[in-house]
């Protein structure tokens, strides 16, 4: 573990150190996003957006420069970005302003995690595009899929379950060629890759704070500037009305429109730290890492006797990859405890959120593990070797 500067893993659980390999589930978060949330809570701790005195001023100040920090990493603009509680809370927010019905068909893979799920089964109808005995989806049937009744069209940038990447750029064309607009969510990519909304074109775009080094509690919409207009209302009350009587309202502009209630001042300002962090260390620079160990995982599992690997197919990855080991009396979930107990490496055993894929491929729950840029390519090998003594 690269662990500097990264004050969990340098402290370790207990004193004890342990390899961290569950990233794609949140990751830890360095010295500068913890000082960020730290200094405004002992330097500002305002509200943003009221109030007429400098300690107010200085949180919107700050408030509002995480938000230009965030355009920036995807190539958008700040009005662009609406601030939310995370990617769930983005899903949800679209799903409500689309002001869908049942009338409604939203076309997405049958793989793709709960939160680009369940909104569209509770608001829409759903479409799924079928998955491979990889769980991979099967990216040729999105124009089979697509009819006058589809609004949108939705995909993970790069799935939570494979770690394959998406051909987004042919889905978006796909897409737009019959007029329907497409949400991406990024919530596994916009750590691994760069992202830049202005060259996908895509139209709406969703991730979380808490997976890109950032503070828990924050998700971010992108809405593509001419989307806004034909979007409803999300969640009402405080700060999203300009003018309020008994007869009428009049909401703000976006995103603003879009972000009711006090937000999550800290947390905001804490993944504008998180945004700087990933840019200093250089989007491109986390991509190749993120290569070459996904490299390394994909060839160390290839190796193992038995196991089903999902996505062993896909060249196009970031450093995560699931796995399913037949293990006599022993569950997915048994085996990853057993690899923190007995080894010190954390990963995650379960669904993943994603029961779909797992009943399509007759799954009871697989192993993931997850790297980043503290992850080397010794912690790599220790969970091959881990799992090879299994
Ligand atoms: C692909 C994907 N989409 C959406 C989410 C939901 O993120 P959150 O729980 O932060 O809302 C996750 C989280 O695991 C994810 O991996």
């Amino acid at each position: 573990m690269q662990s500097a500067g990264f004050p969990l893993l340098e402290r370790g659980y207990d004193d004890a150190p342990f390899i961290y390999l569950d990233s794609a589930s949140t990751t830890p978060k360095p010295r500068s996003v913890i000082d960020a949330v730290v200094r405004y809570y002992e330097t500002i701790g305002a509200n943003v957006h009221r109030g007429t005195h400098p300690l107010a001023e200085a949180a919107t100040e700050a408030y509002e420069g995480a938000r230009h920090r965030v355009a920036a990493l995807i190539g958008a603009q700040p009005a662009e970005i609406v601030f939310t509680r995370n990617a769930t809370g983005s899903f949800n927010l679209l799903a409500r302003a689309l002001r869908l019905t049942a009338d409604d068909e939203i076309v997405f893979p049958a793989s793709e995690h709960h939160s680009n799920y369940m909104p569209w089964r509770v608001d829409a109808t759903p479409v799924l595009v079928d998955i491979d005995d990889e769980a991979v989806p099967q990216w040729s049937q999105l124009k089979s899929k697509i009819t006058k009744r589809t609004r949108l069209v939705s995909v993970a940038h790069v799935s939570n379950v494979t770690g394959v990447i998406a051909p987004v750029e042919e889905w978006i064309e796909t897409a737009h060629a019959a007029g329907v607009p497409v949400m991406i969510d990024a919530s596994q990519s916009i750590a691994h890759l760069p992202v830049d909304v202005r060259a996908l074109n895509v139209d709406f775009l969703a991730f979380s704070s808490h997976k890109m080094f950032g503070p828990n509690g924050v998700g971010v919409l992108y809405v593509r500037r001419d989307r806004f207009a034909e979007l409803g209302l999300g969640n009402v009350g405080g700060g999203m009305v300009a003018m309020h009587t008994e007869d009428r309202f009049e909401p703000l502009e976006a995103p603003l429109r879009y972000e009711a209630g006090t937000p999550n001042v800290e947390g905001v300002i804490g993944l504008g730290a998180a945004v700087d962090y990933l840019r200093n260390v250089g989007m491109a620079n986390i991509a190749a890492h993120s290569r070459a160990l996904a490299d390394q995982l994909m060839r160390g599992l290839a190796e193992l006797p038995h196991a089903t690997v999902l996505g062993r197919s896909a060249r196009e990855r970031i450093a995560l990859a699931t796995v399913s080991l037949p293990l006599p009396a022993m569950s997915q979930q048994d085996i990853a405890r057993l690899l923190a107990d007995a080894h010190g490496i954390f990963v995650s055993g379960g669904y993943h959120c994603a029961h779909v894929l797992h009943h399509r491929l007759h799954l009871a729950g697989t192993l993931r593990a997850s790297a980043h840029i503290y992850n080397d390519a010794a912690d790599i090998e220790a969970f091959l070797a881990a799992l090879r003594e299994l």
